[in-house]
């Protein structure tokens, strides 16, 4: 038994999340989570919500809330969605706990007395209009990198640049839309990433599995130009982590709080102390996850996030973990996505454009959309989410393919043999062709899952649901019944099991469904298949089982275009 630790990005308190973003990162770690418990490893799959920085600043000041409370009350909001998709978090921490406070400036004092931190005066945009210093997001501008002109003084969402908010061209602030901005002396703490260089090239090198995504971003920020900056770390704001070097007080740093780029990845170890504490364990028990002093050497830290987060986990948060000089443990795989869009354009929050968590799951179970975007999980290239696509593969894949092969499989049975196990026959050649080929396609799709190639598991897993409706197309008990129903007992003993045998194997992609077929099977037993041929065999003759209610309804046409109207963004 392994011992895995998985963490997606952290989504940001600001509202509710679309679905590019869900598949972004939550819904591909949830997939490698629920598979990897499955396999029986130990598995802490932990997410939180990112709430800190300009983001959250701007949010709750535009829905007339105190910061503080806006966060508290996203966090339950989101909490609910992430728990209606199915989304199998250990802990869903916040990085406003307490433990991320200490920890953030714990770092901060380690990075401190390793040379890593300097200080430096710098201009600040300032806002005569705003009557307030303007930092990062609350300024927009023409990026320098590739003339976006919407992009923010933290980043360019569209060349992925990191960017200060005095590299933009015509800046202006994101509050009152002022042009007038002053640029002001203020001291601030940079992180000496440049410092270390050398040691994260070195590191990335060794890191020859990781997907291609990954490692040409990371390379990127380490070559091109003058290479690696060093960032500021601290920001002039109220809400967020108060700069301190530790529990001491940090001489002129006072008022000011630290970058929420700094402190966001330091909360997904804060959030295994959060979880410790919420199961009412001690230190240890998150430790041995965390540090490599106290067990977490034997660890596999997996990680999940989209390609614009990759430069602050190749880059930001490794110097960090390193240069605090502690042993802490470092990522050992990250797992990149690139952009889902969304019917031709891009998902848009302010004109209310595509789907968003909670109007997917008004509208459609969680299973529905967790099957369509993983089996399209944007991984070589930006994908997009279309109704027509939608609908077909609902249609065909989940009602189709699966769900029509559990419906006629047990109401067949139910209508002549009754409802348990029915006894008689013998597995021949037919059966033992249909187990040979599940053998093969099982190992095939380990071999995916435990590459995280989503989608081509996701094809691998559909590919056995339909050997399946192939096998009972051709053994076609409903004939076989009229001259040997011994034979036809046999062949619909193949069919339950097998209906248990996709319960298991389909429950990282389809948990609820999953779980209602292994319910109607009358089946505690959830563990992962050593080989077909017994799995074949699992429920004994004369177990009890029921016909479950249809498990996926096909998407009309009208229900298709209704929702392409609803989605299109009007507001
Ligand atoms: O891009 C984002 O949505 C960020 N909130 C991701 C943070 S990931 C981690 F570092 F916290
Ligand atoms: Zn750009």
């Amino acid at each position: 038994m392994a011992r895995i630790l998985i963490t997606s990005a952290l989504p940001y308190i600001n509202g509710i999340k679309h679905l590019g973003t869900l598949i972004g990162s939550q819904l591909p770690a949830d997939l490698y989570a629920r598979y990897m418990r499955g396999r029986g490893n130990e598995v802490l799959f932990l997410c939180a919500t990112d709430e800190h920085g300009t983001p959250a600043e701007l949010a709750a000041a535009k829905a007339g809330k105190p910061v503080a409370e806006y966060c508290a009350e996203m966090h339950g909001i989101q909490t609910q969605l992430v728990q209606g998709f199915g989304l199998s978090f250990d802990h869903y921490g916040r990085s406003s706990s307490p433990q991320n406070h200490r920890l953030t400036q714990h770092f901060a004092g380690k990075l401190e007395e390793a040379g890593l931190i300097r200080e430096v005066s710098e201009q600040q945009f300032y806002s005569p209009t705003d009557d307030r210093y303007l930092p990062d997001r609350y300024v927009e501008g023409t990026c320098p990198n590739c003339g976006y002109d919407k992009a923010r003084g933290d980043q360019c969402e569209n060349c992925t640049k990191q960017l200060d908010p005095a590299d933009l061209i015509d800046p202006r602030s994101a509050i009152s839309g002022a042009t007038d901005l002053e640029l002001r002396d203020s001291k601030h703490l940079y992180l000496r990433q440049s410092a270390m260089k050398d040691d994260l090239d070195a590191w990335i090198d060794t890191k020859t599995d990781w997907p291609i995504l990954t490692t040409s971003i990371a390379r990127k920020w380490l070559h091109d130009g003058d290479g690696l900056q060093d960032r500021g770390i601290t920001r002039d704001l109220s809400w967020g982590v108060p700069v301190k070097k530790g529990d001491a007080p940090w001489p002129g740093m006072e008022g000011k709080v630290f970058y929420v780029w700094f402190d966001a990845p330091i909360e997904y170890i804060a959030c295994a102390a959060e979880w410790a504490e919420a199961q009412g364990l001690g230190d240890d028990a998150w430790e041995r996850w965390w540090r490599t002093d106290k067990g977490a050497d034997d660890v596999r830290y997996v990680q999940f996030m989209g390609k614009d987060n990759v430069p602050f986990h190749t880059l930001g948060f490794p110097v960090t973990i390193l240069g605090s000089g502690e042993p802490w443990k470092l990522v050992d795989h990250l797992k990149s996505f690139n952009y889902l869009n969304y019917e031709g354009g891009q998902f848009s929050t302010s004109q209310g454009r595509g789907v968003f968590m909670d109007q997917a799951l008004e509208i459609l179970p969680a299973d529905y959309w967790r099957w369509w975007l993983l089996s399209h999980a944007p991984e070589s290239s930006d994908s997009e989410f279309n109704w027509e696509n939608f609908q077909a593969s609902v249609n065909k894949d989940l009602a189709d393919v699966l769900g029509n092969f559990v419906s006629r499989i047990t109401k067949f049975c139910r209508s002549r043999f009754g409802e348990a196990v029915p006894e008689g026959g013998t597995p021949g050649e037919q059966e033992a062709a249909l187990a040979a080929e599940l053998e093969t396609r099982l190992r095939a799709y380990e071999g995916l899952m435990e590459a995280m190639e989503v989608r081509k598991a996701a094809a691998e897993l559909r590919a056995i649901w339909v050997a399946g409706n192939e096998y009972l197309q051709s053994a076609a008990p409903w004939s076989t019944f009229k001259t040997d129903p011994e034979q036809a007992a046999m062949q619909v003993r193949t069919g339950l099991n097998l209906i248990r045998l996709y319960a298991v194997l389909s429950a990282p992609f389809i948990p609820s469904a999953s779980a209602r077929m292994l319910d109607a099977m009358g089946c505690e037993d959830a563990g992962w298949p050593d080989e077909v041929a017994d799995a074949l065999a699992a429920l004994p003759t004369g177990h009890a089982f029921t016909v479950p209610d249809v498990l996926f309804a096909k998407i009309s046409d009208e229900d298709r275009e209704s929702w392409q109207d609803r989605f299109a963004g009007t507001r």
